[in-house]
């Protein structure tokens, strides 16, 4: 079965975003290095290669639904932050936006009655789960460290080992 017009549609909307959410993360990457926090800046481009991650993953449902991807262009990113803990809290008000998305997309396939939408959206339900707790989990850390460098630094050394997940 084919998707409807309006799924597929959505389905390319939400691959757009997330190929723009690797973009504003990317640029995150910049503003970390340029702080000299490289291990906030390696943490902020692994989340940058998941989010081109779950483009692709969109990118390819819809192909297997016989339907065509369509790559929009989008707005530059942001690119200045008043802090780390700025930048961090701008990443999860914006992970809010893909979580309520998705939610809108799931919800539109129910309607739909579209059930292999359904179990392949039900991977990025959970994933933005983790990923709102995770991106959380730094702002609170952040706001206890507000002005201590040696907090800083040993949280920025920590970040610096995260790998992207490979799913
Ligand atoms: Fe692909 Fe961070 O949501």
């Amino acid at each position: 079965m084919g998707l409807s017009t309006e799924l597929a549609n959505e389905l390319n909307n939400q691959m757009n975003r997330e190929f723009e959410s690797a973009y504003l993360y990317l640029q995150m990457a910049v503003y970390f290095e340029e702080k000299n926090l490289s291990g906030m800046a390696t943490w902020m481009r692994s989340q940058y290669d998941e989010e081109r991650a779950h483009a692709l993953k969109f990118f390819d449902f819809i192909l297997e639904r016989n339907s065509t991807p369509v790559l929009e262009t989008f707005q530059k990113p942001k690119n200045k932050w008043e802090s780390p803990l700025n930048a961090f809290e701008d990443a999860y008000e914006h992970e809010k936006y893909i979580s309520s998305s998705i939610n809108d997309l799931m919800e539109k396939a129910l309607t739909e009655k579209d059930y292999a939408t359904k179990v392949f959206l039900d991977w990025f339900i959970s994933e933005q789960v983790e990923e709102e707790s995770t991106v959380l989990a730094i702002v609170e850390q952040l706001k206890m460290i507000k002005d201590s460098p040696s907090a800083m630094f040993f949280l920025n050394s920590e970040l610096g080992t995260r790998t992207a997940a490979q799913e």
